[in-house]
């Protein structure tokens, strides 16, 4: 095996954190796991701050992608966002001073990802973005917050995209640390085709929309909410919906009283979140996906599948500048799903590097820097 040693501690592997926390980071890691576990550069530890913690958002999840039991988990769960994020800081420098890594990868743009961003980097510690660069330059959102402060002490950026080099390369970050690797969700997408294809209703008809919703700005009000049951309940009228209920969205429908209209409209199936296989198997045969999900907006672009994205804005421009993403205004939703469903016109384009190819591109960049 050509293990890379640290520099001044004969025959000890370097050790590589890669941290998970939070539903859309376990696509993330789990190729870049695979990659680093058969190239035996490093040693690697899984870190799980426990952000996320029901079995239907986190173990399902390790399981069906082949990740092991998490080295280290920080148990710290729910809260508001100073108590999480000071709950991660303060567990994973206990972990951190216990041993310390060589190399810390934290994905995404969720607390999580920032709070040990910062306490690996005030600890001297070197630190990777996983998905650098990205910029809705919306700081109303927590995501885009957690993105400035990482990308602001992260030592290298790996990003999905040329707009993530260009947004990073305006913030004055060094041209040498940015690393375009292409976007790591993808290989996970590859990785689990057959199984995802195989999960699939066979002779099931494309005619219905996916819904997923878990954003602050359409969940957390009565008039945000409020506005998008009563458009899905039309729009049902039309085309079956199929709506896996996020446990922040389920929460705010049940203390609104929105979930007896959702139940009570024939063409809406409520059901509870599903794992990555099942949820991407209706993915798969969607003939439409209604999300403000960040990583749903990339895999139905990868997928050619119409998306509407019931946000203003986006960190992932490419998404509608390349693929199939739509932004639409929450008052605009019906309309802009009849003209989804009414056009034949195209499927979009795959953005460059979106190949399946990615963990693998940064095995090889984490490897160079090993080695220096
Ligand atoms: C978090 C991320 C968001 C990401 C999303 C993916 C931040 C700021 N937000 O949002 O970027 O897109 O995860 O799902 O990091 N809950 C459970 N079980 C769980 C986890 C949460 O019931 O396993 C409930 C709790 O009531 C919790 C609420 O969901 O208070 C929200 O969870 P939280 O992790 O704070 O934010 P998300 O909305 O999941």
């Amino acid at each position: 095996m050509n293990k890379i040693f640290r520099t001044g501690r004969s025959f000890e592997p370097a050790l590589v954190d890669l941290v998970i926390a939070a539903r859309p980071n376990f696509m993330k890691i789990s190729p870049l796991y695979r990659a680093l576990s058969a190239a035996g550069i490093c040693r690697l530890r899984l870190v799980h701050t426990g952000q996320h913690y029901d079995d239907a958002m986190s173990g399902s999840f390790l399981r069906e992608l082949g990740l092991p039991e998490p080295d280290i988990h920080l148990e710290v769960g729910s809260g508001s966002h100073a108590q999480q994020t000071a709950g991660v800081m303060t567990a994973y420098e206990a972990a951190c001073l216990e041993e310390r890594p060589d190399w810390v990868v934290v994905p995404g743009d969720v607390n999580s990802t920032m709070a040990c961003a910062v306490t690996a980097k005030k600890l001297g510690l070197q630190v990777i973005h996983l998905e650098a660069g990205l910029r809705s330059f919306d700081r109303s959102m927590p995501e885009e917050i957690n993105r400035v402060l990482t990308d602001s002490i992260a030592d290298v950026f790996w990003t999905p995209s040329a707009d993530a080099d260009d947004n990073l390369r305006r913030e004055g970050m060094t041209e040498s640390a940015i690393v375009r690797i292409g976007n790591i969700m993808i290989d996970t997408l590859e990785t689990m085709r057959s199984r995802i294809e195989a999960a699939m209703a066979p002779g099931e008809q494309h005619e219905f929309g996916l819904v997923t919703l878990h954003r602050p700005a359409n969940v957390d009000t009565h008039e945000a909410l409020g506005e998008i049951v009563s458009a899905l309940v039309k729009l049902s009228r039309h085309l079956k919906l199929t709506f896996p209920v996020h446990p922040r969205t389920a929460g705010r429908l049940r203390e609104f009283g929105m979930m007896e209209a959702l139940d009570a409209a024939p063409g809406i199936e409520v059901i509870a979140p599903l794992g990555y296989i099942d949820f991407m198997a209706r993915v798969f045969r969607a003939r439409l996906v209604i999300t403000d999900s960040g990583g749903l907006q990339e895999e139905t672009t990868y997928l050619g599948i119409p998306c509407i994205t019931l946000r203003p804005n986006t960190e992932r421009p490419i998404t509608v500048s390349v693929g199939t993403n739509r932004l639409v205004a929450r008052s605009d939703l019906i309309a802009a799903a009849e003209r989804a469903l009414s056009d034949h016109t195209g499927t979009g384009d795959v953005p460059e590097l979106w190949d399946g190819r990615t963990a693998e591109r940064a095995a090889s960049h984490l490897a160079d820097l090993l080695s220096c």
